[in-house]
């Protein structure tokens, strides 16, 4: 075998079929079960993409009443895990205390290993329901403020700001908040997804397979780019400087965070529905602060373009997004797992739907075979 035969990164492998979403490079388009993703973005709820994701069609309205109501049954965290979590260090990453919180979701579920259809399904709902009320939770433990409970009387979205915030901002700033989780919700056999495909290929149970994905979702090459993209706006500091803060990091080889994909080369299909999203937001807000962040960000965008030929993705408009919505940087991958849940269990299901344990071969590049009698030690 040589270096030319191995797909490092696993790049251009196709490694299973799926019929969850179809990433399309070449005509920039991503689509969820046949659908557009911006059409669903802008023209759905994120419970009815939700909904899509896990059943093939968007719901009719009995479906999404249905839907709804069972999402809603399952809101609320046992008194354990509201304990455990008040343990956790607080100065411990929202990322993995919300590892350890789906951790403890599994162990504490009796019929964890259940992998029949029906269990995948209740389970994949339950962990989506329960998910924003953790980020929430953590966020305001780590601040010494009391969680605040879901409530059954809103809407998914409006239920995550509630429970971080205490209140419901505008309807511009919730409509972006959606659209982020309707884009951010399945990507194909990204990093994270593909975690989850690998465990639960060994027939281990969805809790184990998205504590896996929640780890790979950590990583600034991955999900951890939206954080990163808000820090690289707090360095470059004002409009004026976006410019030769942007050159400069050119020149010296620096990794632009929020720019460049595996999959597409000449842009995020996602970032157009966001980036019109957050401008929205920008003029509802009318801030300084946001029209300065909003003005850094095009400025950083065209620079890189113009100069590299490197398009932003998705995590490029939705970190200064999340931001101005009031979340603070480190729970920007967190709300990420938010969304990313329903994609993620999708795929456990569609894994174990027709399961082949996932397995692949390596290079081997160390010493030939030896006996244990040439260690000099002995
Ligand atoms: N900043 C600067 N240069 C970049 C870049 C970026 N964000 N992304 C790609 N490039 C350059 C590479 O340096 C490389 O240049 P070279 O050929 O001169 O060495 C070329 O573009 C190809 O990049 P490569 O790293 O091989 O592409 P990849 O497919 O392995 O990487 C990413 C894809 C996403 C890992 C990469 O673009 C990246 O690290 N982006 C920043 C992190 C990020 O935003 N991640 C979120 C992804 S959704």
């Amino acid at each position: 075998m040589t270096d030319t035969d191995i797909k490092y990164g696993l790049a251009g492998v196709v490694a299973d079929d799926t019929s969850v979403s179809k990433v399309m490079p070449e005509i920039n388009s991503l689509t969820y079960r046949g659908y557009k993703v911006q059409d669903l973005a802008t023209q759905c709820r994120f419970e009815e993409v939700a909904y899509l994701i896990w059943h093939g069609e968007l719901p009719n309205s009995e479906q999404l009443e249905k839907f709804n109501a069972l999402e809603k049954s399952e809101r609320g965290l046992s008194d354990d895990l509201k304990t455990v979590m008040a343990l956790f260090n607080k100065k411990a990453h929202p990322m993995d205390t919300l590892r350890t919180a789906i951790s403890f979701l599994g162990q504490e579920d009796n019929e964890a290993n259940d992998s029949s259809p029906d269990a995948l399904m209740t389970k994949s709902v339950r962990m989506f329901a329960k998910i924003p009320e953790i980020v929430a939770a953590d966020f305001r433990l780590r601040h010494g403020k009391k969680p605040i409970p879901a409530t059954k009387d809103l809407p998914f979205s409006e239920n995550f700001f509630q429970m971080c915030f205490g209140e419901v901002p505008a309807p511009e700033i919730v409509k972006c908040f959606d659209i982020s989780m309707t884009l951010y919700a399945e990507h194909s056999f990204n990093a994270s997804t593909f975690t989850a495909r690998t465990i639960a290929s060994s027939t281990s149970d969805i809790y184990s397979a998205i504590t896996g994905a929640i780890g790979s979702l950590k990583g600034p090459l991955h999900g951890g780019a939206n954080e990163a993209v808000m820090h690289m706006l707090e360095e470059v500091g004002s409009p004026e400087t976006a410019k030769d803060w942007m050159l400069d990091a050119l020149a010296t080889k620096k990794k632009i965070m929020g720019f460049g994909h595996r999959v597409y080369r000449s842009g995020d299909s996602r970032v157009p529905t966001m980036t019109d999203a957050y401008e929205k937001m920008v003029e509802v807000i009318g801030t300084k602060e946001a029209k300065k962040y909003w003005e850094i960000s095009q400025t950083l965008d065209e620079t890189m373009v113009k100069e590299k030929g490197i398009y932003p993705n998705l995590d490029f408009p939705a970190g200064p997004a999340y931001y101005l919505m009031g979340f603070e940087i480190p729970m920007f991958t967190p709300i990420f797992v938010v969304s990313r849940i329903t994609g993620w269990t999708a795929h456990v299901m569609e894994q174990l739907a027709d399961n082949k344990l996932i397995r692949p071969l390596s290079n081997y590049k160390g010493p030939d075979q030896r006996e244990v009698t040439q260690i000099s030690a002995r």
